[in-house]
């Protein structure tokens, strides 16, 4: 039997996946590596906590699996976007990397569109976002220059251990996209945007396609893994691009709501000549020249593992979701804005701050439980009314995707509040399996990532909306719709006490 390796790079962890040629899913293992906050709005990993996780996971994998070691064919990535490592001329990491969800950059952002706005949209179709690379960029300019000085390369989350495998440096359209520099329809960095920002073009990589290959492993990094052939390595995607695969998400009739980290309610596009102001992503599928439009929920699960972290410690996340179905649709009137972290989409505003409205002393620990999983729906709901309003898409099916997808009561939520039927995979491994499958198409066990889709996405339940249900969450959607104009100034002013 032969395999193929699946690296999905998260924020909390890292995930590997190992998938025999029957589309079996042999084995599963993960890592966690820390997340550094040094100061409020930043966020920074260390790219040798991520090599030591991968290392970790093809370990454990290959201790569990050790005839695997001499048959897997390919190894790729999904990787979260945006976050950004600089390189010196010796390849040494100049400083920790820092993270799409890092909001330091609202200075940066402010000269990227007063400069240079109109033409960053028309070229990379986005609007400059604290999250996205170009403005770290800018602010490791303005505020280290001693390290961009010494900058020789930059390279996005994925590309690392790519990098780390085989020696080669590389990033492929998906990931690219999301860092401003990358002219989106032509599928190349952009000498204007470069230029005008004092980027040098010696210090991107090379570009590929999600399917292209990269090197094969090094053979040192080989024999440290355990591994017994050098086994070549694909380029991989965007978490979101691979998400996208991994749900079948290759024609424009199914959106995806993705809840990881971050969430993003996401839709298929055939082309780069539309329009959509900066009010969507757009970005560059993994599949060969497709696009994808979405839009981004910067804490979705993160608001439930913080809410878990500060009030359940103690519980599990089962033994907190246990009986949320027996709390009523609007749990009993409360609501919640997961803004936590600021937000992206629609608001794109890091100094708002999330809120609990309506608190009673009648209220439980359920009863909160319940409002962060509807405030984390309502907010991608937001993003599925911008995909409506500005890009006339409606769905009447969502493919539900990551920890959204482990709940049948949040199931039921997000059929209830998108008013749409929502449909599980069978193989529901998020990111990973985009990632899983590009090494399958890298190995050439199929001929393109939509052939492989249609053998490896299958679906599984379908959740239907409840009328009852649909109707009252309108309403409550409309209340929630006004947290967001009656906090913004209040948590804006509370910033200074932090
Ligand atoms: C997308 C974004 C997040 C990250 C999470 O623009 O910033 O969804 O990709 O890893």
């Amino acid at each position: 039997m032969t395999y193929v390796l699946g690296l999905d790079l998260g924020t909390s962890s890292i995930k590997g996946l190992l998938m025999d040629r029957e589309g079996t899913i042999v084995a599963i293992e993960s890592e966690e590596y820390p997340l550094y906050h040094p100061y409020p709005g930043y966020s920074e990993q260390d790219p040798s906590d991520w090599v030591k996780g991968a290392k970790g996971v093809i370990q454990k994998i290959l201790e569990k699996f050790p005839e695997t070691a001499e048959s897997i064919e390919a190894i790729s990535f999904s990787g979260q976007m945006h976050s950004l490592i600089l390189l010196d001329a010796q390849d040494n990491v100049l400083r920790k990397a820092i993270l799409w969800n890092d909001v330091r950059t609202t200075k940066q952002c402010k000269t990227i569109m007063e400069r240079f706005g109109d033409k960053v949209l028309q070229i990379n179709k986005n609007l400059a976002l604290e999250g996205f690379t170009l403005p770290k960029m800018l602010w490791v300019q303005e505020n280290e220059p001693e390290i961009w000085g010494k900058v020789a390369s930059f390279l996005l989350p994925k590309d690392y251990l790519a990098f780390w495998l085989t020696g080669n440096k590389t990033m492929e359209y998906s990931d690219a996209a999301g860092t401003l520099l990358l002219d989106i329809k032509e599928k190349d960095w952009s000498r204007e945007v470069l230029e005008t920002f004092n980027v040098p073009a010696t210090i991107c990589p090379k570009l590929t396609t999600s399917t292209g290959f990269v090197g094969n492993i090094q053979e040192e990094v080989a024999k440290e893994l355990g591994l017994k052939n050098t086994v070549p390595v694909f380029a991989g995607a965007a978490d979101n691009a691979a998400a996208a695969v991994g749900a079948g998400i290759m024609t424009e009739d199914k959106a995806m709501a993705s809840i990881g980290t971050s969430g993003v309610f996401l839709s298929y596009e055939e082309n780069a000549d539309k329009d959509f102001g900066g009010n969507l992503h757009y970005f560059n599928h993994a599949a060969e020249n497709a696009y994808y439009i979405m839009g981004v929920t910067l804490a979705a699960g993160h608001s439930l593992t913080w809410f878990k972290n500060t009030f359940a410690e103690e519980d599990d996340y089962q033994t907190l979701l246990n009986g949320i179905d027996q709390v009523p649709v609007g749990s009993n009137g409360l609501l919640f804005t997961p803004y936590i972290v600021g937000e992206r989409s629609p608001h794109i505003d890091s100094q708002v701050r999330g809120s609990f409205v309506g608190v009673d002393t009648s209220h439980t620990k359920k009863d909160f439980t319940r409002a962060v999983l509807e405030g984390v729906t309502f907010s991608l709901k937001d993003s599925q009314e911008l995909l409506k309003e500005h890009a006339n898409k409606t769905f009447e099916t969502i493919v539900s995707v990551g920890g959204g997808a482990q709940n049948e009561e949040w199931l039921q939520i997000q059929a209830d509040i998108f008013g749409a039927k929502v449909i599980t995979l069978e193989i529901e491994q998020g990111p990973a399996m985009g990632a899983i499958m590009i090494a399958a198409v890298g190995a050439g066990w199929f001929p393109d990532l939509k052939s492989c889709a249609e053998v490896f996405v299958r679906y599984q339940k379908e959740i239907l909306p409840k009328e009852e249900n649909v109707k009252k969450y309108e309403q409550l959607y409309s209340i929630y719709r006004e947290i967001y104009p009656a906090t913004k100034e209040l948590t804006h002013k509370l910033q200074q006490f932090r």
